[in-house]
């Protein structure tokens, strides 16, 4: 899909994009975006998504009540919703008090057709910023591993690997057991 008529003709699809906090009123737009951020999840080498709309509305609806949750959304000039961002405030039980309070980013979505703008790095500022205010100083996220942008859209912003998450089947495992079992 091409950028928004109104902010070609401008020229101004940079400063035309607000980044404001989402509200249940934008429940709709925002699980589109959850809907296509599912299908560009789907080919990828984690457990499929729903790539369901109803699902989408749902978990859209309980992200935006959940109060440990900060959603912020891109607006341009035509009120079109093109990105939204998750932040989310977890409070853990530990002697490292640093830990206590870490921030997690969640679902990250920018349309394809405003990407490469710096809208995912306001989207990332804004929940920095929203961080600093809690005064939460680790900030996590997760990723899927071939999802090649998202590395390197992560890394540029400091985010380096720290966990894998680890996958196969029953099966597979079980082949592999009785390999090693016999040789
Ligand atoms: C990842 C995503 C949110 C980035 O949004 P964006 O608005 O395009 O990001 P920005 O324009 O702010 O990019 C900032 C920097 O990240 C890097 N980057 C972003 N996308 C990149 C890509 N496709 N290839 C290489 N580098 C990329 C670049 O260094 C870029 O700066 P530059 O354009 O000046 O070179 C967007 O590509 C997206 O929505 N992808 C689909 C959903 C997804 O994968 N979400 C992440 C799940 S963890």
């Amino acid at each position: 899909m091409n950028a928004c008529y109104r902010c070609r003709i401008l020229g101004q699809e940079k400063s035309g994009v607000r980044i404001r906090r989402g509200h249940l009123r934008d429940g709709e737009p925002l699980a589109r975006l959850k809907y296509e951020l599912d299908l560009h999840h789907r080919k990828m080498s984690i457990w499929p998504p729903e790539c369901d709309m109803n699902e989408a509305r749902k978990t859209v609806k309980e992200m935006l009540k959940d109060r440990r949750n900060a959603v912020f959304v891109a607006e341009c000039l035509t009120k079109e919703i093109i990105g939204i961002v998750n932040a989310r405030l977890v409070k853990r039980e530990t002697v490292h008090s640093e830990y206590g309070k870490v921030g997690e980013i969640g679902i990250i979505y920018v349309k394809d057709a405003y990407r490469r703008r710096g809208i995912g790095k306001r989207l990332v500022a804004a929940c920095i910023d929203h961080f600093q205010r809690l005064g939460v100083r680790h900030v996590t996220l997760r990723s899927v591993v071939d999802n090649r942008a998202s590395d390197r859209f992560w890394e540029t912003l400091s985010f380096t690997p720290a966990l894998y998450v680890r996958s196969s089947t029953v099966q597979k495992v079980q082949r592999r057991l009785g390999a090693a079992a016999r040789g």
